[in-house]
């Protein structure tokens, strides 16, 4: 293999015939000179574009009609052109630098064509030198080169982890994969399911309850799950009536007084907050921004005066974080979007922090 070109992070490297190398294989440039090495992955492999090859493909293909007489080969090149036919070019994402035996996210530099050999970097030396397999492994599987992979769950802890592929590359398997091994490991995992497909990971595939079912909590929002003003902190419904709702500034600085009016008195409640809109004093577009706001707040279904039937929902995560791990998924599936944003803010009510897809909680060693 030879370096050919480099353009931002993406190498390109001549491969011969012989060197069989698959997309997804990881490759090692090492330059002697400059005694580094770079680390690349290969993303796709192409013909080699040589100049002339394609003249030579159309000569040599049977297409036309056949001349007659004998082939003269002086030089005998022949044998080259054939081996340069075959010559596929190795598009390579570079993923980092070994500097003094050290891993290093960089790629700025250039390798030298000259002194650079290239190999293939076998899955199990990049683990050890990326330092991935920790005290808590989650075993994801084999890579192509056998290698039985795991990723530590410490290292996923306290980080924005994203999971990104081609549609129906596993994504979602590797995400319920990860939550399982998580809550093995006695984590409380928190899913936002936005298609309602984390539902069902309490079963196995027959349909049979699994060994995780006693720890997967389903909350429907609107239905299971519901909470009450007082549990919920006033930055929370302020986020959402100014994000998710588009309330305008001037009105969401009248709310926080509404808020605050109710708060002191002991009526923060959905009756008591509609009144108040109703009877307070302030312009007539403000006031009918407010109500339009809460009539939203009210229709989602998300909010309850009743005690009874609000979800304790740092309850729910205490319970999860006694009995040794266990996952909450809010199933989003039946949620219209507008709703849906507001949807995850009642889920932030507890002060915790809520990703995306789902996120996982380590607990303290
Ligand atoms: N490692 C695996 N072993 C066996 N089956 C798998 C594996 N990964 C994924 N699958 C199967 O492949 C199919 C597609 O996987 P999955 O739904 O996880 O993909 P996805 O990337 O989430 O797709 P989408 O982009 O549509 O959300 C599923 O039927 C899944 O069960
Ligand atoms: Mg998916």
């Amino acid at each position: 293999m030879r370096l050919f070109r480099k353009a931002g992070n993406t190498l390109h490297i001549l491969s011969f015939p012989g060197e069989e190398v698959e997309k997804g294989e990881y490759l090692l440039i090492r330059d002697r000179k400059a005694d580094k090495a770079m680390i690349a992955q290969v993303i796709d492999i192409e013909f080699a574009n040589v100049p002339g090859v394609m003249e030579e493909l159309l000569r040599s293909s049977d297409a036309g009609d056949s001349l007659s007489g004998e082939d003269e080969d002086p030089l005998g090149i022949t044998s080259h052109i054939l081996y340069i036919q075959d010559a596929r070019l190795l598009i390579c994402k570079i993923h980092g630098t070994i500097m003094n035996g050290e891993l290093r996210q960089e790629n700025s530099w250039l390798p030298s064509r000259m002194n650079s050999t290239i190999c293939k970097l076998p899955t199990e030396s990049l683990v050890e030198m990326a330092d991935m397999d920790g005290g808590l492994p989650i075993r994801l599987g084999e890579t192509q080169d056998s290698f039985p992979l795991a990723v530590d769950a410490l290292q996923l802890d306290g980080k924005l982890n994203i999971i990104t592929g081609k549609k129906g590359t596993g994504k979602s398997h590797l995400s319920k994969l990860l939550v399982l091994s998580l809550i093995d490991y006695g984590a409380v995992v928190v899913i936002l399911d936005i298609n309602g497909e984390y539902t069902n990971l309490g079963y196995g595939k027959d349909g049979s309850k699994n060994r995780y079912h006693g720890k997967i909590r389903i909350l429907t929002p609107g239905r299971s799950f519901k909470v009450t003003l007082y549990q919920t902190e006033l930055y929370v419904i302020m986020r959402t009536l100014t994000y998710a709702l588009g309330l305008p500034g001037t009105s969401a600085r009248e709310f926080r007084q509404i808020w605050r009016f109710l708060e002191k008195r002991g009526r923060l409640t959905l009756h008591g907050l509609g009144e108040a809109i109703q009877n307070w004093k302030c312009n007539q577009h403000v006031k009918d921004a407010l109500y339009s706001r809460y009539s939203a707040l009210l229709n989602s279904g998300f909010f309850t005066d009743n005690m009874a039937e609000a979800t304790d929902f740092e309850g729910l995560l205490r319970k999860a974080e006694r009995g040794g791990g266990g996952a909450i998924v809010i199933d989003l599936s039946g949620t219209s979007p507008s709703d849906r944003r507001m949807g995850v803010r009642p889920g932030e009510a507890s002060g915790r922090p809520l990703a995306v897809e789902d996120k996982g909680r380590l607990p303290l060693r």
